[in-house]
């Protein structure tokens, strides 16, 4: 039994920035499942978008993003991103962090799908998340206490009030850590489909531990589908930054037919919602979809880490085409919290894509997700800093972990995702999906021995499954990213 005035779940840039701040005045313990670098900000691609040009306003910024979001975003929450998005990257940059020039010394501001401007920062061409991640890493490691390979299994609820979290240690030992406050930042759901750019880690066990705890959900059913994996022998092999098409790239047919022509002004870098659904018909009447690259000149010097992926899986790309699937790639909804992070429940906070403030409505701007880490995780720290420092509540609770039931293999419930709740959705599939998690879920033929990880994972996939299925029925109109159409009556692109 250990205790800290604050426990952090999850290693992303929401989480480091987060971890940063407080510890200049509080203790805090953070916690990772697998190791520091396994999170989703380690392997974003494209960058941060923040104005940092003259001809650029936040006004124009927080545009963008409502239409992008649908125009259902939180507004407050928007303004909160979009104004402190300049100041947090001069704070970035004292840091250390270092962002791309041109040859006249300027930042190189790439363009990015539904961005009216040029405003995306980018470092090491496209690694910017890993250069992020170390930068803010190296600023805490020698003040935090740091985890790794321990899983949060259930938050610790005492009189209606989190007082910490129970985790499974890596020699499958039970632990429980008492904390004034517990912030999760555990990052979306990517990995629970079957393509999907995340980290395999990504499997929305906050979600799942949120809810069990009794925690609100927001906007569950708006999951984004990243247009541009790499796609393989019918395999998902990683990230095609929508950078690439920010160079000029566009998605053809193997016969050269541009499948973005005519469908929206902004052709291929209209919001991603409608590129994906783009592809996903194409793909449907049995097309193959490739990102045509031949236009971009020094591909291999401003893309990196891409050539290096292509190049690891027999892609030449002197040929200029990159065979392409869309995946899941970002939840807007989660945890509901207010701009400050604060859950439903006290003792509770929630930051970066576990959490939902509403800055993304129903579909996430590009390049507007490690902004929202690195702005809303300072905030969010801001908040736990002030409150006041009061003994930790180190009362012996009664904790079980959840029994072992039969659970299906990780790689049916991936389908399951991708078949009845991905980018096309209709009524008898969700209904499908609640009824398969819940078969699972409900069973009453429990054994006596507690679930190891690996299956506690699995059983967050199918509580989050399902979560998200009744979301996502609820919801009887097609906006943004949740797209349901009805026999009688098949929705537009
Ligand atoms: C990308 O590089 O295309 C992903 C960036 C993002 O999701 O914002």
């Amino acid at each position: 039994m250990r205790n800290a005035d604050v426990v952090i779940i999850g290693s992303g840039i929401a989480a480091l920035m987060a971890a940063e701040k407080i510890c200049q005045s509080k203790n805090v313990i953070l916690f990772t499942k697998k190791k520091i670098w396994d999170s989703n900000s380690m392997l974003a691609q494209g960058g941060i978008a923040a104005v940092m040009s003259e001809d650029d306003s936040w006004e124009l910024h927080k545009q963008d993003t409502l239409e992008a979001g649908c125009n259902v975003n939180n507004i407050e929450a928007v303004e909160e991103l979009v104004k402190n998005a300049t100041n947090s990257m001069k704070d970035l940059i004292s840091f250390g962090m270092e962002f791309d020039k041109d040859k006249n010394g300027q930042f190189h501001l790439g363009r990015e799908g539904a961005h009216r401007k040029n405003r995306i920062l980018h470092s090491g061409g496209d690694a910017t998340g890993k250069h992020l991640v170390e930068t803010v890493y190296d600023r805490l490691k020698d003040k935090v206490t740091i985890i790794e390979n321990e899983m949060a299994i259930d938050l610790i609820i005492q009189d209606g009030k989190c007082t910490g979290v129970h985790t499974l240690n890596e020699l499958g030992e039970l632990k429980s850590y008492f904390a004034n406050t517990t912030l999760l930042a555990t990052g979306g759901i990517g990995a629970m489909y079957q393509f999907s750019s995340n980290n395999t880690s990504i499997t929305g066990d906050g979600i799942a531990m949120a809810y069990r705890a009794g925690c609100e959900m927001a906007d569950l059913e708006f999951i984004q589908f990243h247009p541009t994996m790499l796609y393989i022998n019918g395999e998902c092999k990683g990230l095609i930054s929508e950078a690439v098409r920010g160079e000029g790239a566009f998605l053809v047919t193997k016969h050269g037919r541009r499948i973005m022509k005519g469908l929206h002004p902004f052709e291929d870098l209209a919001p991603r919602d409608v590129v994906s659904r783009a592809i996903f018909n194409e793909m449907h009447k049995g097309e193959e979809i490739y990102l045509s690259i031949e236009m971009i000149e020094g591909f291999e010097k401003r893309f990196p880490t891409i050539t290096a992926n292509l190049n690891k899986n027999g892609i030449d790309i002197k040929k200029g085409l990159i065979p392409v699937v869309p995946g899941a790639h970002f939840h807007m909804g989660g945890v509901k919290t207010s701009a400050n992070g604060e859950t439903t429940i006290p003792g509770v906070y929630a930051v970066g894509e576990v959490a939902c403030t509403g800055v993304h409505g129903a579909n996430r701007l590009a390049s507007n997700s490690l902004l929202e880490g690195i702005v809303f995780g300072k905030k969010v720290a801001k908040t736990i800093a002030e409150l006041p420092k009061v003994p930790t509540d180190k009362n012996q609770v009664k904790y079980m972990i959840p029994r072992f039931r039969t659970l299906p293999p990780r790689d049916e419930i991936k389908e399951k995702m991708m078949k009845y709740i991905g980018i096309v959705r209709n009524e008898e599939d969700l209904r499908k999906a609640i009824e398969y998690f819940s078969s699972f879920i409900e069973s009453k033929t429990l054994e006596s021995r507690p679930m190891n990880k690996e299956e506690l994972e699995r059983y967050n996939m199918l509580i989050t499954g399902k979560l998200i299925a009744e979301a996502a029925l609820k919801r009887k109109e097609s906006i943004g990213s949740h797209f349901i159409e009805y026999i009688d009556q098949p929705a537009n692109i």
